[in-house]
């Protein structure tokens, strides 16, 4: 995820793109830069780290004289944070610059096509192949140049592309990744979200897949993946500047709750090949994976709690003894390792204190490290031997969503790849996962459309003392991650235990009224499952329980039943926690916490 902004009109271009950069750099910000033509040569500035230093590089813009041009703020997906891999990016004569958010799925092919076309690349991204392919269908039309140009590139792209030859105009073009466009007295504007045109416009077109806005100083023309003009209406926005970076929603955490289908898509997508599991980064051949004889994931907070479902998906699919530890522990208890062990460590920011130490005693102990890490460059990223990159996209809000939602997805396919190469599962049941995970994101969709449901819901507990989360199996993993949820934003006290665990103490604390959430998702511990809840219940409990469509019996026992669409066993958890997640939310703000900033906690925890 990453900003991209365009500005072409009567103004100097530089300081309009520098602002509309501000507004966008919650959507990425370990590198940033601005391409401006000032009628005869287009100039490129850029720099790793902050916007202030682009500022400071430009002199707020002062350097760049020009009324005509683009500006990125980067979120690294290819090739780490540098000032090489920040865009804009050049064709190779410096004639064609071009800004792009979303990932260009089948670069490699592209740039195997270019290079051996001569082309070569100063940079590592997936954004470098679109300036060269424009280069190579550019004849002096630039609208034909980016057509064929959208006909060779797959994946997810909004792109601001300005050509030398073409004063004054911007070329701009989306799929499946946002991108707006407005109008002014001043001149026009191309974003990736509304509010970094805010200060200079209300009247905006929002742009659809595949199709191209082309403008000047003086007016807007929209085309179709065919070339042909096409109509638009504008829309008058009328949000204040706050809210739209939130994108309309209240709060980042809100947002990053609704960026999941995407997220978990992203993370999917690339990974997922002719009916099998294929993980580039890997960086393990068949024999390497046939020798692993033992797992060790091993992380902190939430990222934990994705190892512990992982646990029961690697040993149930592959079948790999596999241990979870937190960071904090597993780098002082000597754990036994040896040249047949993996270990797997787990990090959104990829700077946890713990689990980076984690992973050097592991290294440092010889045995191999993958990472599983959200922020490309980030220190574990660097370090593990391997990593294998969420595609969440930034997380702002401290309570982790939507990059819990996608490390789940890339345990899962790990464990998919591993029962693939030692040979344990069908390619049946292969295609019936895989069809499975498709599945998840419209499935979570779903569930995100019943949030009133559970606002009301929610709004009952605000004054809740202690709350309980019981599960089985998967069921308590999944229990784990929402009793977090719930006591980091909402300050109740809450507590996840083993279901048949809760009789050898804790059962001890429920009192007329205390809320239980159970977790029954999987077929074959349900009746387990609903003693406990009959347990609870006999104790005077509220039961709110989630479980999986067509488990009615569960009505019997519980007060409140909340149902997640059939899914494979093993992904039952992706569905299970979006409820969790939307009624610790809720609680949260009936209380009237800070749910992005919740007290004491930080977003990325770099001390031990
Ligand atoms: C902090 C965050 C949690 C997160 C944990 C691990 O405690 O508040 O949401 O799960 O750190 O962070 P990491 O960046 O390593 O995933």
């Amino acid at each position: 995820m990453c900003g991209i902004v365009g500005y072409t009109g009567n103004e100097q271009a530089a300081p309009v793109l520098l602002d509309g950069l501000d507004k966008l750099e919650y959507r990425g910000y370990d590198s940033a830069g601005i391409a401006v033509c000032d009628g005869e040569k287009i100039r490129i500035t850029k720099a790793r780290g902050r916007l202030k230093i682009l500022r400071e590089l430009t002199h707020d813009g002062r350097m760049l004289s020009g009324t005509c041009g683009i500006g990125h703020t980067r979120w690294a997906t290819h090739g780490v944070p540098s000032n090489e891999n920040a865009h804009p990016h050049f064709n190779e004569a410096g004639t064609i610059a071009v800004v792009h958010n979303g990932i260009i799925e089948n670069y490699q092919k592209l740039r195997n096509m270019l290079t051996e076309r001569g082309y070569a690349f100063a940079s590592e991204t997936d954004t470098e192949v679109v300036a060269h392919l424009l280069d190579y269908y550019y004849k002096g039309d630039p609208l034909q140049a980016v057509l064929k140009m959208m006909n060779r590139v797959e994946g997810s792209y909004a792109l601001g592309i300005i050509f030398q030859d073409q004063p004054g105009k911007i070329y701009a073009v989306r799929k499946d990744s946002p991108l707006i466009a407005g109008t002014s007295r001043d001149g026009n504007l191309i974003a990736s979200d509304v509010p970094a045109i805010l200060k200079y416009t209300r009247d905006v077109y929002f742009i659809q897949n595949e199709e191209i806005v082309c403008m000047d100083a003086e007016g807007l023309e929209f085309f179709n993946i065919d070339g042909e003009p096409i109509w638009k209406e504008a829309v008058t926005i009328q949000w204040d500047v706050t809210a739209a970076e939130k994108a309309g929603y209240e709060h980042f955490m809100l947002k990053e709750i609704y960026e999941q289908p995407k997220a978990v898509l992203d993370t999917l997508n690339p990974r997922i090949r002719d009916g099998r599991v294929e993980i580039e980064e890997l960086g393990m051949t068949e024999e390497e994976i046939r020798a692993v004889r033992k797992i060790f994931i091993v992380a902190c907070g939430s990222a934990y709690h994705t190892g512990v479902v992982a646990k029961y998906v690697f040993e149930g699919l592959a079948r790999i003894p596999t241990e979870v530890d937190l960071a904090s522990e597993f780098r002082y208890r000597n754990p036994i390792l040896d040249s047949e062990t993996l270990v797997i460590v787990v990090s959104q920011s990829g700077e946890t204190a713990d689990t980076l130490a984690a992973l050097r005693e592991a290294k440092r102990r010889g045995v191999r490290v993958l990472g599983i890490v959200n922020v490309v460059g980030s220190s574990i990223a660097r370090e593990a031997d391997n990593v294998m990159y969420t595609w969440a996209g930034p997380e702002i809000a401290v309570a982790t969503t939507k990059a819990y939602s996608t490390q789940l997805i890339a345990e899962y396919l790990l464990a998919i790849r591993f029962a693939q190469a030692r040979g344990v599962v069908s390619q049946e049941e292969t295609d019936e996962m895989l069809a499975e995970l498709r599945r998840l994101p419209e499935h979570i969709e779903m569930l995100l459309g019943h949030k009133e449901k559970l606002q009301r819901f929610a709004n009952r507990y605000i004054a809740a003392r202690d709350v309980f989360f019981i599960g089985r199996g998967i069921d308590y993993a999944i229990s784990l991650e929402g009793s977090l949820k719930l006591k980091e934003v909402s300050y109740i006290h809450s507590e996840a235990y083993a279901a048949g665990e809760l009789k050898h103490g804790t059962i001890s604390l429920i009192e007329e009224g205390t809320l239980v959430a159970a977790v029954l998702t999987q077929e074959d511990l349900y009746k387990k499952a609903v003693s406990n809840i009959v347990e609870v219940k006999t104790r005077g409990a509220f039961v709110l329980a989630v479980t999986n469509v067509g488990n009615t019996e569960v009505e019997k026992a519980a007060d409140y039943v909340i149902y997640i669409p059939e899914t494979y066993k093993y992904f039952t958890t992706s569905l299970a926690v979006i409820p969790l997640q939307l009624f610790a939310y809720y609680v949260a703000i009936g209380k009237g916490c800070d749910v992005d900033k919740p007290r004491n906690l930080a977003k990325s925890v770099t001390v031990e």
